[in-house]
């Protein structure tokens, strides 16, 4: 067993989160085990996406707390929270994200440019890199109108990978993939995990994905969270909700 898991590399506690007056999440509590994949599930709407952001702090927590590394975040000024946080994230956004007007190859360079001050012969030997991690080798010179929607989510996942990050967060990777494109990313995130001891973090609706990757289970349901725990755990709880999701596979 590896003594590293026992302390939480993302630690929430109490978060609430809000759109404007709108509570979207209620006293989520939740912490986040290096070297793990984290599944977090729930139906549309329930605040998965918004819980990543808040996270992030791509939007400011109303209340409560996060914790990077033991150290606080939600009072970190910009500059310390991208040095000492951001800097060590990749995020793979819910709707790919790639800018249309350049380049694969310029879109993966971006985190690149704003993060470190590398020649640019070396850049571009890491982009290569990362597009045959996610198999996109021929993709370098394409704009993103020329390609299809896996290869874009490819795409985006090889320029959240560009600054090797410790912690790698992806919103619905697979959605709309086909079920073997779906397969080659769970390896790769697998990968990632195992090789590069990297700590995931992916919402996900489906279900093969999920007996596939998840290590742990955290399950919203309308603003709150209702199970935290291992995917066998969820699968024991018994809570009934946690219970219709994961029976829709044997319908
Ligand atoms: N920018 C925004 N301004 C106001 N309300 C928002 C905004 N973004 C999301 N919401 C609302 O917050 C709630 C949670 O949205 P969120 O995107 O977090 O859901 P989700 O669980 O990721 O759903 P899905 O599975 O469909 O991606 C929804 O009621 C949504 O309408
Ligand atoms: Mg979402």
């Amino acid at each position: 067993m590896k003594s590293i898991n026992n302390n939480p590399i993302i630690k929430v506690d109490n978060l609430v989160a809000k759109y404007g007056p709108k509570i979207i999440l209620q006293d989520i509590t939740v912490d986040i085990y290096p070297n793990e994949v984290t599944v977090i599930l729930g139906g549309s709407g329930c605040g998965k996406t918004t819980l990543l952001k808040n996270i992030l702090r791509l939007i400011e927590p109303y209340s409560g707390s996060i914790k990077f590394w033991n150290e606080e975040v939600t009072t970190m000024d910009e500059y310390q929270f991208n040095e000492k946080v951001l800097n060590r994230i990749g995020m793979l956004f819910q709707a790919g994200a790639l800018l249309n007007s350049i380049s694969v190859k310029e879109n993966i360079s971006v985190p690149l440019e704003q993060h470190t001050k590398l020649p640019e012969d070396i850049m571009e030997r890491i982009i290569r890199t990362k597009l045959h991690l996610v198999n996109l080798d021929h993709a370098l010179e394409l704009l993103p109108s020329e390609l299809s929607g896996g290869m874009k989510k490819r795409a985006a996942l090889a320029r959240a990978l560009v600054l090797d990050p410790d912690i790698l967060f992806c919103d619905e990777p697979s959605a709309g993939l086909d079920p073997l494109t779906s397969l080659a990313l769970d390896e790769l995130i697998l990968n990632l995990k195992h090789q590069l001891n990297m700590t995931i973090i992916v919402v996900t609706h489906e279900l093969a994905s999920i007996n596939r990757i998840a290590d742990k289970i955290i399950f919203l349901d309308n603003g709150r969270m209702l199970f935290a725990g291992t995917l066998e755990a969820a699968k024991a709880s018994g809570i009934k909700a946690i219970d219709t999701f994961f029976n829709a596979e044997n319908h």
